[in-house]
């Protein structure tokens, strides 16, 4: 289907808008706005479009060796192994698969960001009707998941931003969040006269902590969440990194900070976060915990770690990218390499299995890796069908050719096309269609 309107523009009414692209998981048709089973009316604050929600559903952190998934479950690993209960299960629970679609009061008013911040703008924001949005950042579910009694908690899913897209910036990415609440007991363990020690008192805010918070409670939940996350950012990015804390400002965290990183003599940050404001707490129903939390993207730590140059690569179905991250280990260190800039020459090949003999897709793929060598890119299975009278079944593969340091020439592709299938035929047994 053709999209006629690439975006909705303010004062362009939605009915006007032809039914223009819809995938399963999201659409838009005249004023409804459909997300995921869910349906909204729009209104003059609607701003998404059909190309934007094309990309909801697809859950790149949940697909099986995506880059993004191996960050996320690399980070999860840590907080499991660092937070454990006394009978040695994980602490924290992991919400990976809630809606992207928040109210304002989740993404801004339950975080005590004010009313005129600029982060609530139309034009950075994606915004489904006056009171919803697709969230900004996964901490809209902080106060949520609180309510509800969690604890420890991570969160870990799409988010959406109004940008420019470059290499390094795309209206899509993915955020993992950490929240972590502890009591009296927690935070000092067990004593004999409890009653010398306190989370709450009554003083000033200070850059160091809340006015509500003890200077001792502030500084003890610091040198946690800070070792937490400097053991967190040296696990991944190696013991030797270099690192430093930046001081920072969230309306829902103070003290603040950033965690920078030094990578090829490059600083580059990594994640946000702070002691929680402590009305947050109280709104959500909390009276005796005290909370930090820390928000990082994954897409800026998958491109550190793998080397990965451009954002819009994590949005790739090409084999040559996915391919390289193919792992079931999510600490398999490895470097990005780059596809080739060539164009691609592809080539089918189809043909009818043997009738009496066992036959693997993965032999055929070994065979063209042998015979095609480093002129082929991929090779994947695009048709199978069985004939019904002939009783026999046909596979077509399509080889995409593609050569990292030069142009492949037509004729030397269809040599090796031809080569592969003579060997498929002698060795495999099967009949070129
Ligand atoms: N939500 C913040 C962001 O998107 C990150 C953050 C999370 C900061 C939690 C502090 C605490 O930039």
């Amino acid at each position: 289907m053709v999209v006629v309107c690439p975006r909705i523009l303010p004062g362009c009414r939605l009915s006007q808008i032809t039914r223009l692209l819809s995938t399963k998981a999201a659409s838009v048709n005249g004023t409804k706005v459909e997300v995921l089973g869910r349906e909204y009316t729009g209104d003059h604050m609607t701003n998404v479009t059909p190309h934007l929600l094309s990309h909801i559903g697809r859950d790149l952190h949940l697909q099986p060796h995506h880059p993004l998934r191996h960050v996320a479950q690399r980070v999860t690993q840590h907080m499991y192994r660092q937070y454990l209960s006394p009978r040695g299960n994980p602490l924290f629970s992991v919400h990976s698969q809630l809606h992207p679609v928040v109210t304002t009061h989740q993404n801004f008013d339950s975080l005590l960001i004010p009313k005129d911040h600029v982060s609530r703008k139309k034009s950075d924001n994606f915004y489904i009707n006056e009171t919803h949005l697709l969230r900004a950042h996964t901490s809209a579910h902080q106060s949520e998941l609180i309510s509800m009694g969690f604890d420890n908690f991570l969160v870990i899913g799409d988010v959406y931003r109004r940008d420019d897209i470059d290499a390094s910036h795309y209206p899509v990415f993915h955020q993992l969040e950490g929240v972590r609440l502890c009591t009296l007991k927690e935070l000092y363990g067990t004593h004999q006269n409890m009653d010398a020690y306190h989370l709450f008192e009554n003083g000033e805010r200070t850059e160091d902590h809340q006015g509500v918070h003890s200077a001792e409670a502030a500084r003890r939940m610091e040198a946690e969440l800070k070792g937490c996350l400097l053991g967190l950012a040296t696990s991944l990015f190696g013991q030797d990194t270099e690192v430093r804390w930046v001081d920072a400002y969230f309306p829902f965290t103070h003290p603040s900070w950033e965690l920078e990183v030094q990578i090829n003599g490059e600083w580059v940050e990594l994640l946000g976060c702070g002691i929680m404001e402590q009305e947050i707490l109280a709104n959500a129903g909390v009276q005796d915990k005290i909370g930090w939390a820390f928000g990082l993207g994954l897409e800026r730590w998958a491109m550190k770690l793998y080397g990965i140059p451009d954002i819009r690569l994590f949005w790739s179905t090409d084999l040559g990218f996915l391919s390289q991250f193919r792992f079931d280990d999510p600490a398999t260190p490895v470097t990005y390499k780059a596809v080739s800039k060539y164009n691609p020459c592809i080539n089918d090949i189809s043909f009818w299995l043997p009738k009496d003999q066992q036959y693997e897709s993965a032999d055929f793929y070994d065979l063209v890796r042998s015979v095609g060598g480093s002129l082929v890119e991929q090779v994947n299975l695009v048709d199978s069908f069985t004939h019904p009278k002939k009783q026999l079944t046909s596979h077509c593969y399509r080889i995409v050719y593609r050569h990292m340091e030069r142009v492949l020439t037509q004729e030397e592709v269809n040599d090796v096309h031809r080569k592969i299938e003579q060997e498929a035929a002698s060795s495999l047994q099967v009949s070129i269609r």
